[in-house]
């Protein structure tokens, strides 16, 4: 079954080795320890204190997010945490969307869903219960948003505690933000100390954008990715180019992804578009995972593709249609 399932599954949280041992003792599998020695009548040199546990490796959280609706959040999201998952990383994607819940459609695992992340918060269920493990790449879980409940019914510091609990588990926690500037999106950027801004070409969702990038704390570490680029209508003039964008936003760009009907078909069949072969967007998707992970990859120009007529001109010598 899916929940037993999960439950053997998530990387479990390591305990130190004095927990174990207090935590065997309550069980009392442990040996007692026995009673403390005489001591001598001369003092020996006192035993070295002991270590203090090394701090726990967090995971990285990493809200997507962008003030204006429809512009690819929850794509990106689910194909990130696909790449990721994909690279050997233990990652699990929330769905903070609360009352819309569309991360497990793109995942294909809409079927699957039968707890959510209110059910944690308010404690009707485990964590491990809520968890959904996808059964292709074993690595990525979901964590899925409430459909029939309101974003005002996610209480903010609850929220930041459940990401830190995902971060003791997980490499990696990206978060799908709702749109908008209310509570949703506070609280998707609660526990976040990174943020992917997605934005589209338009002058509508770059304005967004500008807006919610300054109200993202100081401190978290945002990076930008422009979606739905057509280089064709860049060429013309009707789009603005990702130069523009950055020089507008000012962020350190971390992906460019092309307009492509492949998406569409990949969401409908519940398939990410990083895993289909030939597709511009899934490479995309590829190449910024590899930059997440902290490989050096140049970001492609998607200048408009040559077409037959001007490739004529250029050849010649009549210059560019
Ligand atoms: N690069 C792309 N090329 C073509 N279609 C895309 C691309 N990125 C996203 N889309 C399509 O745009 C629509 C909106 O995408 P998505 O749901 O990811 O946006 P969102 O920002 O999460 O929306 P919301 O704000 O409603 O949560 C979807 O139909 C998706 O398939
Ligand atoms: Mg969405």
């Amino acid at each position: 079954m899916d929940t037993q399932d999960n439950q053997r599954a998530v990387p479990a949280t390591a305990l130190t080795v004095e927990e174990a041992i207090a935590a065997a003792q309550s069980a009392g599998t442990a040996p007692v320890a026995p009673a403390p020695a005489p001591q001598p009548a001369l003092a020996e040199p006192k035993p070295a204190p002991p270590k203090p546990a090394a701090p726990k490796m967090l995971g990285r959280t990493i809200v997507i997010t962008s003030g204006k609706g429809g512009v690819g959040k929850t794509t990106t999201t689910a194909n990130l945490g696909t790449g990721l998952a994909e690279a050997g990383k233990q990652v699990v994607v929330v769905d903070a969307d609360v009352g819309l819940r569309n991360l497990d459609v793109v995942l294909g695992l809409e079927n699957r869903v039968h707890k959510h992340l209110l059910d944690v918060i308010e404690q009707k269920c485990s964590l491990d219960e809520a968890l959904v493990r996808d059964r292709v790449r074993r690595s990525l879980y979901l964590l899925p948003a409430a459909q029939n409940r309101e974003k005002d019914d996610v209480p903010t510091d609850a929220m930041a505690a459940l990401v830190q609990t995902l971060a003791e588990r997980f490499d990696y926690v990206l978060i799908d933000s709702p749109a908008g500037i209310e509570k949703g999106f506070r609280n998707a950027i609660v526990g976040a100390r990174e943020a992917i801004i997605v934005t589209t070409p338009e002058v509508s969702a770059v304005r967004d954008a500008d807006r919610i990038i300054g109200l993202l704390p100081p401190e978290t570490e945002a990076k930008l990715i422009v979606n739905r680029v057509r280089p064709l209508l860049v060429k013309k003039g009707t789009m603005m180019s990702v130069n523009d964008v950055v020089d507008i936003l000012r962020l350190e760009l971390i992906g460019v992804v092309p307009d492509e009907k492949e998406i569409i078909i990949a969401t409908n069949r519940g398939t990410p578009v990083i895993d289909i072969d030939g597709s511009q967007t899934g490479a995309a998707f590829r190449r910024i995972v590899k930059r997440l992970l902290g490989e050096q990859i140049p970001i492609p120009s998607f200048q408009a593709p040559e077409g037959f007529v001007s490739r004529l001109k250029a050849s010649l010598g009549l210059g560019k249609a």
